[in-house]
């Protein structure tokens, strides 16, 4: 018979304090990635002593096997649960999150959780440390590459596939993992885009901007979620009480499990709010921080607060229910190598099926910045159009960056890099002609920063060659060539944990080669390796054709032939502001109006910067949010109101007509914001409501339709953390429609009613 709570009842009915307590010790034994300075030892002794819980950062079968037999020699035989860090894939290496963001497409991004969920649990995985859901506006920030973007409604869809896939309709099936959102919460706002950094932010916009993924993620039933590192005005997330317990569990009805970020709890001394570990162990686990990561606080300290009474044993049953709750929910009590046993008879690692799904995600997540004449897509290889490509650049041939930061579990060898998938599609027909042309970066003393997680194979390698020779290298090549496709950006270790930039520009060397290349007077394709909004100004003017490829994964090579070739679309659209320079981060397209708002050029007395020229944006960026454009062209009709008055909880139904005036089929995300021109405080200019992708033949015209309800125009009106309503108020609403947050066309209503107050959240 099915374990159920009951057991678990009668379970902690018979556990000691001790064995309560290890329940709560989440460790890792070290090994090829460490993302912190800690690790845990004499792991094997520890669960033979009932004083561990979970583990996490193990990449075998067979380890999770002999830890999974020590635990079933215990006393209570408690199941330990296994973790990882699967944030965009485990073996089979998907585009990074922002970059899965940036396909709209909630489908293929549940199909990639779903693929690594299989992967990661056939090796006995249970849980895995992702979806980050962190909403994040500083392209600083390294790890904006894990975040789906800057918007928090397009950031709520992507939490939902993202759980969906993980999960599936039944966590206790072997191939389904527990999702753990992250980073909870306000860690994308740090200061300076600084990691780790402190974040002020007033309790409306954290309900406004930074918790509805987070709301969206439990309600789609996340098991699991993480503290982060940071501190939320003032109070450190790991010792939050309000936040975690107070809102998310008591407000929002969060029934979870919390995890600790790796030694937060310790750092809870660092933070100086607790002036020793024991302290610090207790300030997390009545926060609600149910298990200890790698610091072992807890493991060490609280039995003697309990004995000492100045901790109620309470707080450690609950915490240790939850875990069991886990556990339980899992299946791991009924069998606690399930998915082990599962994975090894089905073999779901790297298949065809998966690696075509990543090959299919590499058009989906790619940009198109700007296609000069129609330069893209080149003509297919047997067109008998071009002979020679010249593909040029550092990542041409390169594998260990392609999966980008966070693939732990991905190995550089399974990578099919740029060249071989490019030559793999030109076959006889064309001649593709290859040139290192730059170092990703010149500087000795940076690269060995950037290599920081490579253990086998080094992600930046500064040729012995000068860079001199190697630009002519590559301008021999372009010159023999029909058009040249450089493909140049960040190192993968640019961007992840602990990876901030004060610049946000392609490195220096590679500069240098687009502008050598641009002299050729060849066609220049210019492809962006990178994992955050870059500064594009110059790029965008050498290059012809402008695309960001993200760091797409193990499928990198045939997903990019494809889009260069034409075989795909390159159907991204962007899910965060690309600045025109990085004096103007942190930006979005949200933003709030101000009392003198830019006329779009500098003048004095209005909001804006005296050193930008007059022929470049002010306080846009250099691409917005949601652009990307097609191989089609497609034109929109104003959007149409079924009505333009309404009262209450009416529905409006907001229709647009999309027409492709291409020859070739196309894909366009049709995005539907809303603007509050009058509100009794000031509502960001506008914010995405809905948005659908959505095919369209050659020629082809579609009718694509919207339903707005008062759901979609409240706020949040915030005096503290804890006691916030929402709110929406009649009056006059633009509702935009268009192909990204700034070429909208508006239809203005006017909804009145009862102004509803309540906890709609
Ligand atoms: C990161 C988390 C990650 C954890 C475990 C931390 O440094 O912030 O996102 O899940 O390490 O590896």
């Amino acid at each position: 018979m099915k374990k159920d709570k009951d057991f678990i009842d009668d379970l902690l009915g018979r556990m000691t304090l001790s064995e309560k307590i290890g329940q709560l010790n989440l460790v890792t034994p070290g090994g090829e990635t460490l993302t912190g300075t800690v690790v845990n030892t004499d792991v094997a002794d520890k669960i033979r002593a009932g004083h561990i819980g979970g583990i996490f950062g193990i990449k075998s079968a067979e380890a999770v096997r002999v830890f999974q037999d020590l635990a079933q020699e215990t006393r209570l035989k408690v199941p330990l649960m296994f973790a990882e860090d699967v944030i965009h894939g485990q073996k089979t290496i998907f585009p990074l999150p922002l970059a899965l963001a940036a396909s709209w497409d909630m489908d293929l991004v549940r199909a990639t959780a779903r693929v690594a969920a299989r992967e990661a649990a056939s090796i006995g995985i249970d849980q895995v440390y992702s979806p980050m859901v962190d909403v994040c506006r500083d392209p600083r920030w390294g790890r904006i590459a894990e975040s789906p973007g800057e918007d928090p409604f397009l950031a709520s869809r992507f939490a939902e596939a993202m759980v969906e896939g993980y999960q599936g309709a039944d966590l206790s099936r072997p191939d389904a993992v527990m999702a753990c959102l992250k980073h909870f919460c306000g860690y994308g706002g740090g200061m300076g885009g600084r990691d780790y950094d402190a974040v002020d932010l007033s309790p409306a916009t954290l309900h406004d901007v930074v918790l509805p993924p987070f709301v969206a993620g439990m309600r789609a039933g996340a098991g699991s979620i993480m503290a982060s590192f940071n501190t939320l005005n003032g109070v450190p997330m790991h010792a939050n009480r309000a936040v975690i317990t107070e809102l998310f569990r008591e407000k929002l009805g969060y029934g979870g499990l919390v995890v600790a970020d790796y030694t937060g709890i310790l750092e809870l001394i660092a933070h100086s709010v607790a002036s020793d570990r024991a302290a610090a162990a207790r300030l997390g686990l009545t926060a609600g921080v149910d298990m200890d990561m790698v610091s072992e606080t807890y493991l060490d300290t609280l039995e003697d607060s309990v004995m000492a009474g100045r901790l109620d044993e309470a707080e450690v049953t609950a915490a240790c229910r939850r875990v069991l709750e886990a556990k339980l929910a899992l299946g791991l009590f009924d069998d606690p190598y399930h998915r082990l046993d599962w994975g090894r008879a089905a073999q779901p690692i790297l298949t065809a099926a998966n690696r075509q799904l990543a090959r299919q995600a590499v058009a989906a997540v790619t940009v198109l910045l700007k296609n000069e004449g129609g330069l893209l897509p080149l003509p297919a290889p047997d067109s008998g159009k071009i002979g020679t490509i010249a593909l040029i650049g550092p990542f041409v041939e390169d594998r260990v960056n392609m999966n980008g930061t966070w693939a732990v579990a991905g190995s550089a060898s399974t990578v099919v890099p740029i060249a071989d998938g490019l030559r793999e599609a030109a076959g006889n027909a064309l001649s593709i002609l290859t040139a290192k042309g730059a170092n990703i970066v010149d500087e000795p003393w940076l690269a060995t920063r950037l290599n920081v997680h490579d253990w086998k194979e080094l992600s930046v390698v500064i040729d012995t060659r000068s860079p001199e020779a190697m630009i002519a290298e590559a301008v021999a090549a372009v010159s023999v060539a029909d058009v040249a496709v450089a493909v140049v950006g960040e190192a993968r270790e640019y961007s992840g944990e602990s990876s901030s930039r004060t610049d946000l520009s392609i490195p220096e060397p590679q500069k240098k080669l687009l502008r050598a290349l641009k002299a050729t007077g060849k066609p220049l394709v210019v492809v962006v390796m990178t994992g955050r909004p870059l500064a594009l100004a110059e790029e965008a003017l050498l290059a012809d054709a402008l695309l960001v490829a993200w760091f797409g994964g193990t499928e990198i090579g045939h997903g990019l032939a494809d889009v260069l070739f034409g075989k795909a679309e390159p159907s991204g659209r962007l899910p965060a502001t690309f600045p025109y320079c990085l004096g103007q981060v942190p930006l979005t397209y949200a933003h709030r109006p101000t009392g003198r708002p830019t006329p779009g050029r500098f003048e004095k007395f209005t909001t804006g910067y005296v050193d930008r020229p007059d022929d470049v944006p002010q306080n846009d960026g250099l691409f917005p949010f949601g652009f990307g454009l097609g191989y089609g062209k497609v034109a929109y009709t104003p959007p149409r109101a079924d009505r333009t008055t309404l009262t209450g909880d009416d529905r409006l139904d907001v229709t647009v007509t999309v027409t492709n005036l291409g020859d070739r089929p196309t894909l366009e995300t049709v995005q539907l914001y809303i603007g509050d021109p009058v509100a009794s405080i000031s509502r960001p200019v506008k914010e995405l409501k809905a948005f659908r992708k959505v095919a369209l033949a050659a020629r082809a015209t579609e009718t694509v339709s919207f339903t707005v309800t008062v759901a979609d125009l409240d706020f949040s009106i915030a005096e503290t953390v804890t006691d916030t309503r929402r709110r929406w108020e009649g009056g006059a609403f633009d509702i935009h429609v268009g192909p990204n947050s700034c070429d909208t066309q508006a239809v203005r209503v006017v909804w009145d009613g009862p102004q509803f107050e309540g906890n709609r959240t």
